[in-house]
């Protein structure tokens, strides 16, 4: 059942129509706890409180698959002013981006240049800007663009993830380069051809490249609220004598605070992934995908604005 839910979650969250008309039409309901606000001005606050507990900060805006230029022009715009209201703010964060949203549905060349605008106001404001990865058909370019503009810029990353086969390749050829990654499970949904289909296959893989990139002396973000794979870290910590100046724990905003605290209280860098923006749907999607619990909690808040509605009308027309 939960393997269905995940699934079927997934398939909406990838798919374009549903995204471009949702986008428009999609209400708010649940969306509020794992998005910060509609602009950075709004989740500027949030962002604030988030450093002033001690928490390291990267923050996206929200979209993806963007295919009309005049979209992707102000996408760039808004991850530029961004950045500034970040930098005005003295706030140290990183930045994320998706290149669907750049330019890469238009032509390879045009999330490049983009990317080159955004990577040098990033350096000017000593801002790292780190390059989501999207679904597998994504991930070539993604890998491209990234290991051409690591040669000429510092302050970039980008994600690898566990769900794939090819990953261990990927992270093996990016190894020598001194890479800034995040490793992550994967959120997209893949086909057993070029995804592990089970959760123990993907957990396994998780493992073998956290290990790996830590042993290779890479800096390494861990993106996870897995438990297991989180102690699985501090053993490596332990048995390896990896110091905590060499990775750090991320996790998304507005899921497991608990855990985020305990691991910031015991010594462990921790940085939160703040999204803000309107265009919600498919983030969202991807968080009901990952824990059917949130897709009742969803139906329960839809049913009780519903209720309440009803309620509403009927002392209304009682009236
Ligand atoms: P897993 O899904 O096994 O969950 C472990 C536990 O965490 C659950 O039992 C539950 O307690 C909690 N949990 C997980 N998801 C939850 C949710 N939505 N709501 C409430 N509780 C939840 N993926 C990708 O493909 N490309 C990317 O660029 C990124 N970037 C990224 C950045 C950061 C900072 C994080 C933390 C994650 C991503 N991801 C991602 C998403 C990632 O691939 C993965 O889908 C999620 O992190 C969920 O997997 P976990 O490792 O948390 O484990």
């Amino acid at each position: 059942m939960s393997e269905w839910i995940r699934n079927t979650f997934l398939y909406l969250s990838q798919n374009k129509q549903l995204n471009k008309f949702a986008n428009r039409h999609w209400t708010t309901f649940g969306a509020k706890k794992f998005v910060a606000g509609n602009s950075i001005e709004e989740a500027i606050v949030k962002i604030k409180q988030l450093q002033e507990s001690g928490l390291s900060i990267t923050v996206v805006h929200l979209g993806e698959f963007v295919e009309d230029e005049n979209k992707v022009k102000k996408e760039t715009l808004e991850v530029l002013h961004c950045m500034d209201v970040l930098f005005r703010a003295e706030i140290d964060a990183e930045i994320s981006v998706k290149l669907t949203s750049l330019g890469l549905g238009v032509s390879y060349e045009l999330a490049l240049k983009n990317m080159r605008n955004i990577l040098e106001y990033g350096k000017e404001k000593d801002i790292t800007v780190m390059i989501d990865m999207e679904d597998y058909e994504t991930s070539f370019d993604t890998l491209r663009l990234y290991v051409q503009l690591s040669k000429e810029y510092r302050n970039i990353g980008t994600v690898l993830q566990a769900h794939l086969y090819k990953t261990l390749k990927d992270l093996q050829k990016l190894s020598d380069s001194n890479p800034y990654l995040r490793l992550v499970k994967g959120a997209y949904l893949e086909t057993e051809e070029v995804a592990f289909p089970t959760k123990e296959n993907i957990d396994e893989n998780y493992r073998n490249i956290i290990k790996l990139n830590l042993l290779y002396g890479n800096y390494t973000a861990i993106g996870t609220h897995d438990i297991d794979i989180i102690d699985f870290v501090k053993d490596l910590e332990e048995t390896h004598c990896i110091s905590r100046a060499q990775f750090e724990f991320q996790m998304l905003y507005g899921i497991r605070q608990d855990l985020q605290q305990s691991l910031q209280k015991e010594g462990y860098k921790v940085r939160i992934y703040v999204p803000y923006g309107k265009e919600r749907y498919g983030y969202q999607m991807r968080r009901l995908a990952e824990r059917p619990a949130n897709v009742f909690d969803l139906v329960k808040k839809i049913f009780k604005k519903i209720v309440c509605k009803k309620i509403i009308i009927l002392i209304l027309n009682f009236l």
